[in-house]
């Protein structure tokens, strides 16, 4: 078996990088350049529920303006006009095939939204076009007065429920960290049908420009003190869900990697890396973790999966507690 060999829902990489939704992973000659380097699956760039739904409204537009009825619009045999016309998802499942036809490496579908409605139908295109597996990105920002923490995550888990009942893709749900008891709710997501959970979402955190007051819209990308609130979660996680875990959000470094998997990870998922060192920086992380585990003495990075998480402790709350007085205590000794 391949040193590096790690499984994540159902499927057999060889490596734990994957590369994230981004840029990267939106078209196919990316895509096989991420492959070239030694990627073991990837994840695309989301298709956006906002996209789908101006695509749709666009749609209804036009048959408006050519004085054809809703009924029409609505019915399974599209009017000429719309057979004619390609939506974002259309080129999205394209994308999807070229993909599936070039690349020997996991290709896994990412949709991407934060209402309820209109998982069930993408999903199912998706599955239909070949994917290996499907991520469904759930970003949101709870910030609706009328909206308490029970209807947010019961929001989260029917669109689970929904998307499971319409395909037997393995399913990945991306959310971020902000639950009020994160485990708990990631077993509910597992009970509504999730092969896996990604964690986390980096919210993407506006800025004020006080020349211009203006708001400044300007994309962040990570760097490697991410990683820590992820490596926590995943510790915690590990032997209380049995769920499959990817971290995606600071993985930088082959010791990035390697933290990852000793908290118990599946894979790392790779962007912000990518997108500031290219491709070539892939073959340099497997290099790096397969030397560190041969100086380490150990077998496969299986070996030591898990090995550093909070397996043998029944409480981590108190525990993350007590690290938490050492570390002020720390201050200054
Ligand atoms: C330019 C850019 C585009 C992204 N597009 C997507 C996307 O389409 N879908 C998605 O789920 N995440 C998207 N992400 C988030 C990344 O997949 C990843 O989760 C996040 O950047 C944290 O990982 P990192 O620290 O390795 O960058 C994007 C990130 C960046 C920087």
């Amino acid at each position: 078996m391949n040193k590096l060999s790690s499984q994540y829902m159902g499927m057999t990489l060889k490596s734990p990088l994957v590369a994230s939704a981004s840029p990267m992973t939106s078209t196919l000659k990316s895509a096989l350049e991420l492959e070239e380097a030694g990627i073991s699956a990837i994840v695309m760039r989301s298709l956006f529920e906002e996209h789908c739904k101006k695509d749709h409204e666009m749609a209804h537009q036009m048959l408006h303006d050519q004085d054809i009825g809703h009924a029409e619009a609505n019915s399974s045999i599209a009017p000429p006009i719309l057979q004619k016309l390609k939506t974002t998802e259309d080129h999205y499942l394209e994308t999807l095939q070229s993909m599936k036809k070039e690349l020997s490496i996991p290709v896994i579908a990412s949709l991407n939204g934060a209402s309820l409605e209109g998982w069930e139908e993408h999903a199912a295109n998706i599955q239909q076009a070949g994917a290996d597996a499907l991520e469904l990105n759930i970003y949101s920002i709870a910030a609706n007065l009328k909206e308490s923490a029970d209807q947010v995550e019961h929001r989260y888990t029917e669109i689970v429920r929904r998307v499971r009942e319409t395909v037997d893709l393995p399913l990945a749900v991306k959310i971020s960290s902000q639950f009020s008891s994160p485990v708990h709710f990631i077993e509910k997501l597992k009970m509504a049908g999730a092969d896996a959970v990604v964690i986390f979402n980096r919210f993407y955190q506006p800025d004020i420009n006080l020349q211009t007051l203006d708001v400044d819209n300007k994309i962040q990308l990570s760097d490697s003190s991410d990683l820590l609130e992820r490596l926590r979660w995943t510790a915690i996680l590990k032997h209380q869900v049995a769920i499959d875990i990817a971290i995606t959000g600071g993985v930088h470094s082959a010791e990035g990697v390697l933290k990852a998997s000793l908290v118990g990870s599946n894979i790392t998922q790779l962007c912000s890396v990518l997108l500031l060192r290219g491709p070539d920086i892939i073959t340099e992380l497997n290099h790096d973790i397969e030397r560190w585990l041969d100086a380490n003495e150990y077998e496969s990075l299986e070996q030591l999966r898990g090995s550093m998480s909070y397996s043998n402790n029944s409480d981590p709350s108190s525990n993350e507690r007590s690290n938490y007085m050492d570390m002020l205590d720390s201050w200054g000794r």
